[in-house]
């Protein structure tokens, strides 16, 4: 039995590019918790937020980052019966995630069958989580709806025009890139936006006939969310879901009068936590999707621990599409 085990190492706040890799000591699992082989961890924008001590979430030091994963059991706490060395699972652990292995409460973890893909296992559940919650549960979309995606191509974006079109709605993709939305095209998208280029106001106004779409799912914050809202159709709802262009927008409260419509927060770990059913009814949901082929979920690029640095980089730059995920 080894000793330690490699992870990334996050001992200060700062860029990605002051990340390490460092030996830490195996931790045999408590009462409750699981010890995991970790085969793939999801890299997510939140992963890139909280090394920088710009998330909610702020570990102390040192800590690893990485809040998603799906490996096999190595061993099991006192009192966990539904889980046995040597199983398949995936799980959500907040941190800890960029290692070759992770010890993990045994509510945050989900059985997977014996076969089952770890990387694609493991990029899932927080983006495509996240998109349900917002698309299905929250807005609740339904078939013959229209709804408008920014960053489109991005990780929880990609989810959600995927979830859009598994539910029969229209979906309009808006990113910054005409690679970009090639992607999002081959992944179902009806229309597409390049907000850099076109101005968005006209464009949703020209595809709408000027009624504007009933849901706006917003990953990008910024200054796209104004321009977004007042183009929402009559009963919208927009759905807040990160702010990766930076800033917090703010929205005069006129605008949702004018248009019946509401203003919806999302917070997918939160809903995870508290409604653990409702969170696991989706996961089972969007599994029957990939089975029938109506989720495709993307993964553009695979990264070793020691290009964890690079994998959060190309996230915080734009460069990525899809999901990337990091192979310990
Ligand atoms: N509420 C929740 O529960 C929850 C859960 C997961 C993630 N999130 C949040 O959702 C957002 C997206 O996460 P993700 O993992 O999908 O990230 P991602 O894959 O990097 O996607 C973010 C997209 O935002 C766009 N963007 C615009 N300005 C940007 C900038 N200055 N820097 C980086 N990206 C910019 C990019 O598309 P273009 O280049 O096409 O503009 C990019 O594709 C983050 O803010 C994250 O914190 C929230």
């Amino acid at each position: 039995m080894h000793s330690s085990f490699r992870a990334v190492n996050c001992a200060a706040w700062g860029m990605p590019d002051q990340l390490t890799v460092a030996n830490i000591a195996v931790r045999e699992p408590m009462a409750g918790e699981v010890r995991i082989r970790v085969l793939a961890a999801g890299v997510n924008f939140p992963d890139a937020l909280m090394v920088q001590g710009k998330y909610q979430l702020k570990p102390p030091f040192p800590f690893t980052p990485g809040a998603e994963i799906a490996g096999d059991v190595i061993s099991v706490g006192a009192g966990v019966t539904k889980f046995k060395a040597g199983e398949r699972v995936a799980a959500f652990c907040g941190i800890g995630g960029f290692a070759e292995e992770v010890v993990v409460p045994q509510t945050g973890v989900m059985p997977l069958p014996a076969d089952a893909d770890p990387k694609i296992a493991a990029i899932f559940m927080l983006a495509y989580g996240t998109s349900w919650h917002a698309v299905r549960d929250r807005a609740a979309l339904t078939a013959g709806e229209t709804m408008l995606v920014l960053g489109a191509a991005g990780g929880v974006g990609l989810a959600a025009v995927e979830i859009g079109k598994a539910l029969g709605a229209r979906v309009i993709a808006a990113a910054s890139s005409a690679e970009k939305l090639a992607v999002c095209k081959l992944h179902g998208a009806d229309d597409l936006i390049n907000y850099e280029t076109e101005d968005l106001r006209e464009a949703l106004k020209r595809l709408t006939e000027g009624r504007g779409p009933d849901v706006i799912f917003d990953p990008v914050g910024g200054r796209f969310a104004e321009p977004a809202f007042r183009s929402i159709a009559w009963r919208g709802r927009y759905m807040v879901i990160g702010f990766a262009a930076g800033p917090i927008p703010a929205l005069p409260w006129n605008l949702p009068l004018l248009k019946g419509a509401s203003i919806m927060g999302v917070f997918w770990g939160e809903f995870a936590k508290r409604e653990p059913k409702a969170n696991f009814a989706g996961m089972a949901e969007m599994t029957e999707w990939i089975r029938e082929g109506k989720i495709r979920p993307l993964i553009s690029r695979t990264y070793s621990l020691d290009e964890a640095p690079q994998a959060l980089d190309d996230l915080l730059e734009r460069r990525a599409t899809g999901k990337l995920v990091i192979v310990p």
